[in-house]
């Protein structure tokens, strides 16, 4: 179809509700296929410029939903693709599809909309909307929703435990490809992004791809027959690899007491944080020496290597090639900082000399930011974290999900999640997967004071992602706390780039 055909081919499904008479019959027979004659304009504003869109939004996703409101999608479309015209380069066939999840803390979200629901913390200036910007560099917009880790149905049942958040992040990639050509939007040029949880959702998302694993859940549901592989994804400070993200932590924050404990509770993109200031015990630092050295036997495994093929090891210590591969790319962020006219004199662990980054000590840095959760950061030992109950099952809301933090429980008969959930919740495991088609481009940032996670996380994740083939931006942004989308331009500019260079 050219592009003649294919826009009169939409404008003919936008008269008649569902693309001609046949298809508005198929329409009334397929509930996955959304009637088009249902939409809103919105008029959105962005760099001053009006962008006149079509809203059709709360699409189901799936035939069998356990949660509606969350097995949704909203789908915006500007309204120069049902008239012939197009944006920048792109039209409405040719458009790439932005897929922005709005997960935090691995609680339920309900699919994004052309407003930032979390306002900006106190003082600081609201960051534009992603959707709304993407809208405006010519990406037709697809925002799904996904169940997270405190719904629970009538009966008692727990319906969002892992990995039912990236089952529905499935299932919308595949209502999109469901109803290709129907809608504008490229299905073979789809970028994913989020942030935090929702990162490790959309790295998850580019690392498992058509992987048999979620097959059963995802026909349970009623999703459609279809791939679910992505082109791109976009991930903030992606909260993964949850198997090794506590060993990771103890290695990064080796020797510190202190910990400023951040308990997050959130509802949908309410935020609340609560610092908690704590020293770790002598027994605790025993079992922080065990993690750390569970990191480095687990590192040294996985035998990955930089871009230019240097072996991401570590020594017993902790030192070595993958603590050298983090401080130089916080020597780069350091750099660029510089360079942009930043006084870093007071950072107290880089070496400066003449306008130049020339060292970075990676211990000092750790002081420097300090250690904000406290031991185990993710599997906790009394199953208090987010993670314990994202690792629920539909009957029990809290569960371990590391042989660790299983074995040192303080909570008699506490559980486990068997490691296939574990599996189907982590991006780094499904890289290592040949089963998984990978995304072909990732972008992943973590801001240089981000203490969420260690830096070891998205570094592993990028030198994963880079063995199988995808090329990987990684960059650790300064002075950036845990957060995303602050960079939108950048974003865009990749990926717009990532598309051109792929016809
Ligand atoms: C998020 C932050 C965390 O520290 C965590 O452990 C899980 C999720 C978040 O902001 O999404």
């Amino acid at each position: 179809m050219n592009r003649r055909q294919f826009t009169q081919a939409l404008l003919a499904m936008a008269a008649t509700g569902a693309g001609g008479a046949s298809r508005a019959a198929d329409a009334g027979a397929d509930p996955l296929r959304p009637d088009l004659s249902r939409y809103t304009t919105q008029d959105i504003t962005v760099g001053g410029q009006t962008l006149r869109v079509r809203a059709f939004e709360g699409l189901p996703t799936v035939a069998r939903p356990l949660e509606p409101a969350y097995q949704a999608i909203n789908l915006y479309v500007p309204e120069a693709y049902f008239e012939g015209g197009h944006i920048g380069a792109f039209e409405a066939r040719t458009a790439p599809i932005f897929l922005p999840n709005a997960v935090g803390g691995y609680m339920p979200a309900k699919p994004g909309t052309l407003v930032n629901r979390m306002p900006p913390p106190p003082g600081q200036a609201a960051l534009p909307n992603a959707s709304a910007v993407a809208l405006s560099r010519g990406f037709v917009v697809a925002a799904p929703g996904a169940r997270g880790r405190t719904l629970q149905a009538v009966d008692g049942r727990w319906t969002g435990k892992a990995p039912a958040a990236i089952v529905d992040l499935k299932a919308a990639v595949r209502w999109l490809r469901h109803n290709a050509g129907r809608l504008p939007g490229n299905v073979d040029r789809i970028v994913s992004n989020g942030t935090s949880a929702g990162g490790a959702l959309s790295a998850l998302l580019g690392a498992s791809g058509n992987h048999p694993d979620y097959e059963a859940e995802l026909r349970a549901l009623g999703a459609v027959t279809a791939r679910d592989d992505v082109f791109a994804i976009s991930a903030y400070c992606p909260i993964t690899n949850l198997a090794h993200a506590d060993e990771a932590y103890e290695w990064q924050f080796q020797g510190l007491r202190e910990y400023r404990n951040v308990a997050i509770s959130m509802l949908d993109f309410r935020v609340q944080r609560k610092e908690v200031v704590g020293q770790l015990d002598d027994a605790q630092r025993a079992l922080s020496a065990e993690l750390r050295d569970g990191f480095v036997s687990y590192v040294n495994r996985l035998g990955l290597s930089t871009e230019d093929g240097r072996g991401l090891t570590l020594r017993p210590d902790g030192s070595g090639p993958l603590r050298d591969h983090i401080a130089a790319l916080l020597q780069a962020s350091a750099q660029q900082a510089l360079d942009a006219g930043q006084d870093l004199s007071g950072t107290g662990w880089l070496q400066l000399h003449e306008g130049r980054v020339q060292a970075v000590d990676f211990s000092g840095y750790a002081r420097g930011v300090g250690r904000m959760k406290a031991l185990p950061a993710f599997d906790g030992l009394a199953l208090e974290t987010g993670e314990n109950q994202l690792f629920g099952d539909s009957r029990i809301d809290k569960r371990h999900f590391t042989p660790f933090s299983a074995r040192h429980s303080q909570v008699p008969g506490a559980a486990q999640a068997d490691a296939a959930t574990v599996k189907a919740m982590d991006g780094m495991q499904q890289l290592a997967d040949a089963r998984s088609t990978v995304a072909r481009h990732w972008r992943i940032r973590h801001g240089s004071v981000d203490r969420d996670t260690s830096l070891a996380v998205p570094a592993l994740l990028a030198a994963a992602a880079r063995r199988r083939g995808a090329t990987v931006d990684l960059a650790l942004p300064w002075g950036r706390p845990h957060s995303g989308d602050y960079d939108l331009e950048a974003l865009f500019d990749w990926a717009e780039s990532m598309v051109r260079g792929s016809t």
